[in-house]
């Protein structure tokens, strides 16, 4: 990879308020397990307005959503990520004058991401209001080696002076989460989580643990600090809060560097969250950081290999699709205690929950470069099994399991329930991620086991739900991915959804027999050959709308019955739609808010002829704002398959963009995950036309006017293949792994080593 495309740079850093907040965002480090805001280690002037914060993935506390009526069901508690420490705060003193860029004289700066090193930097050549001059390298980095691994490097050097240097490092353990009443994606409240039970210090480490309110969970940081050079050191304990102070002299061209480590631990991972912490603590310092960097690096060059989404042509976006993949593998989780939120560990939008957007936007990514991740996404899910189950109870289904829209630890977080829960469509979406997965591995063991059990039981649920009319299957009263339109008759992208999955449901329990696998999974949830023939039924006889005279698929029964949205005469500053009219307002409209129809054409393709598929397109286009981020990179990808090259590059480049540009607005309250999943599925599902079905991999290359080539890397059935795409070839190569048949263009290729086909 060529350094144009692995570091993102911004010079001469702007010290507007805006401009600091939304960049705490971007060059924030993540490795899956903790993420740390890039908030300046000395602080902001009084007034600025930042989001200091420090997360674990799916470690969250209880807090009260308070519901005006008390119905039966209503959602009354939810899950919250939290804020868990702060231990970037480091004060530089040269004798007695704090380093602050709001004051003295900066002369020089920059900040920059390295994505085939995994850290991120900031430079600053400062003159102090007295005139000293130093050059302050701070380099930070979230180990991907250590999960458990934050580190500071922060370098100091006297460029025209000798004196004395301090550092005041603090840790401090009672912190609060960020709350903006305005915003319902931002929790809304300001509430105490932590509570602080015990601060000791070990060989001048401090650790720190504390409780959350109402989950009845601890979380323990460990901090040291070490300086390059011999100083005076004191730690000590102020109220929960613990405090280094390290002293030393600075001759002029001399460089000091103070290393900061913390490492975090947590009950729902380690019974004992301190003792691990000093565990973790004594493994980081087993290592020099420059060792610790080049285990960083080695992950890297591996994660960026089995990737090699590379793109030449066009350096802006292709630097911002590098951005959107390094921003996945921080954002993922690694175990099966936690997902990939919205805002993955960057921020506190949607308060850390997972929503579908795991599925069917971020899974696809892993499924085809790192099968093992895509398993434990859905491994996560088998673990909130149980709680699916019982929120179907609470929704009045006697049978199966229905998925919470927004969760963390498996309990419905969604207050608003019509464009919350009642998007049952969840359970279609988790289908069909297995089946991705099922058909990138053919990991029949899975489905055998806690695969096949979700897919079962979930399914169960769509037969509960609708009912026949007139011979057809009909789901009623659901809201499908377009929040817009809540609560109506079937859906057309639920009803496709859900037909999908229960014929899935109806051949894995075909192939679990045939294989001699169905008795375990089958005894366990009592799934009978009857319910299987309701399942076939109930798919076969799945009610699709479709217009005669628009010839389109109808998002639902009444979409089409409704006034249409003046979009092109809405003022630009009423929009996101959601935060200026009132939802019953918006939903007697045909206005959508994403991909809704459209999303189920790009997945289900064969569902339909290429002419309706067209047609809604046309149509549904010109309906739909776009406010959710989940929807231009869909909008892209059935362009790329229509053949409307330039509408699937502009669509695409507006997805690619979105964080790296804020074009939304509210990057500084996170980054938006599944844009960047769906940025990957424009490229490879997009413009080079992967699909994965029963009969096999299929390509169907393209190539963007403004690029010279592409290319990319896929797991297939253990094997890797390379795609590599210029302007008149599609070359396809087996890179290791057995032989495979695939097709390109329509037709068949046995894949031994390479082969090279003219692009149509
Ligand atoms: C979208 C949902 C999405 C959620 C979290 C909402 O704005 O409408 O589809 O799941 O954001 O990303």
């Amino acid at each position: 990879m060529s350094n144009r495309q692995s570091i993102y740079e911004i010079k001469d850093l702007s010290l507007n308020n805006e401009d600091l907040i939304l960049n705490e965002t971007v060059f924030h480090n993540a490795n899956g397990y903790i993420g740390v805001r890039s908030n300046f280690e000395e602080g902001y002037p009084e007034g600025f307005d930042s989001i200091r914060g420090s997360y674990i993935n799916g470690f969250y506390d209880i807090a009260q959503m308070k519901q005006a009526e008390k119905l039966y069901g209503f959602v009354e508690e939810k899950q919250t990520m939290l804020n868990v420490v702060d231990s970037q705060s480091i004060y530089l003193f040269l004798d007695d004058e704090p380093f602050n860029m709001f004051e003295g004289t900066v002369m020089e700066s920059s900040r920059w991401l390295n994505m085939s090193e995994g850290y991120t930097a900031r430079r600053v050549v400062w003159r102090s209001p007295k005139g000293k001059e130093v050059e302050i390298i701070i380099k930070r980095m979230t180990s991907f080696y250590q999960l458990s691994l934050f580190t500071i490097e922060y370098s100091v050097k006297a460029l025209n002076f000798e004196g004395n240097i301090t550092f005041k490092s603090n840790h401090i353990g009672e912190v609060m989460n960020y709350c903006n009443p305005e915003d319902p994606r931002v929790a809304g409240e300001s509430f105490r989580h932590l509570f602080p039970h015990s601060a000791k210090i070990i060989e001048d480490a401090s650790f720190i643990v504390t409780h959350t309110s109402k989950s009845g969970l601890a979380v323990c940081t460990g901090v040291k600090n070490c300086l390059s050079k011999t100083g005076v050191m004191d730690v000590c304990i102020e109220e929960h809060k613990a405090i280094c102070t390290i002293e030393s002299n600075i001759v002029c061209n001399e460089t000091i560097t103070l290393t900061k480590y913390t490492v975090f631990s947590d009950s729902i991972r380690e019974q004992d969250c301190e003792q691990k912490a000093m565990e973790e603590m004594d493994c980081a310092l087993s290592l020099s950081l420059e060792e610790h960097y080049k285990k960083q690096r080695e992950y890297l060059t591996d994660y960026w290999n089995q990737t090699s989404l590379e793109i030449e042509g066009d350096d802006e976006l292709s630097l911002a699709v590098r951005y959107n993949l390094y921003q996945l593998i921080q954002s993922v989780g690694k175990d099966e205690h936690s997902n990939i939120a919205a805002k993955g560990l960057s921020g506190e939008g949607y308060e850390g929950h997972f929503f579908w957007d795991t599925e069917m936007y971020i899974q696809p990514f892993f499924t085809l470069t790192n099968p093992k991740i895509a398993k434990n996404l859905i491994e996560y899910r088998y673990s909130i099994l149980e709680e699916a189950r019982e929120n179907a109870r609470i929704m009045g289904h006697k049978k199966g399991a229905l998925y919470p829209w927004r969760t963390i630890n498996g309990k419905e977080c969604s207050g608003y329930f019509p464009a919350g829960t009642a998007q049952y469509h969840i359970n279609g979406d988790i289908a069909y991620s297995i089946v991705q997965y099922y058909l990138a591995t053919k990991d029949m063991d899975f489905i055998a086991g806690k695969a096949g059990e979700i897919i079962f039981e979930t399914a169960r649920l769509w037969i509960d739900v609708g009912n026949y009319v007139n011979d057809e299957f009909h789901i009623n009263g659901v809201t499908g991915p377009d929040e817009y339109t809540c609560m109506v008759n079937n859906n057309y992208y639920t009803n496709s959804s859900a037909k999908n999955h229960l014929n899935w449901a109806a051949k894995f329990y075909h192939l679990l027999d045939e294989f001699n696998l169905l008795k375990p999974v089958a005894d366990k949830i009592d799934l009978s050959q009857s319910e299987i023939e309701e399942f076939k039924m109930a798919a076969e006889k799945m009610f699709l709308p479709y217009d005669e005279k628009l010839k389109i698929n109808p998002q639902d029964d009444s979409f089409l019955q409704k006034k249409m949205w003046d979009i092109k005469n809405t003022p630009k500053e009423k929009f996101p739609l959601l935060l200026n009219y009132h939802p019953l307002h918006l939903y007697r409209y045909q206005v959508c808010k994403q991909a809704d129809t459209v999303l189920a054409h790009f997945i289900f393709e064969d569902d339909e002829k290429i002419e309706t598929i067209r047609n809604s397109f046309l149509y549904y286009e010109k309906v739909t704002t776009h406010d959710s981020s989940l929807s231009t990179c869909i909008y892209s990808i059935v362009a790329s398959k229509l053949g409307m090259e330039e509408k699937a590059y502009d669509y695409f480049g507006d997805s690619a963009k979105l964080d790296l540009f804020n074009t939304h607005h509210n990057t500084k309250d996170g980054i938006h995950t599944a844009n960047m999943g769906g940025n990957y599925m424009a490229v490879v599902y997009g413009f080079a036309g992967l699909r994965l079905k029963e009969s096999g991999l299929f390509l169907s290359p393209s190539l963007p006017k403004k690029w010279s080539g592409y290319q990319f890397k896929v797991t297939f059935e253990q094997s890797q293949i390379k795609i590599e795409v210029t302007e008149d070839m599609c070359i396809v190569t087996l890179v290791s792994g057995d032989e495979k048949v695939i097709h390109v263009y329509g037709r068949e290729y046995h894949l031994k080593d390479t082969i090279s086909i003219e692009r149509i």
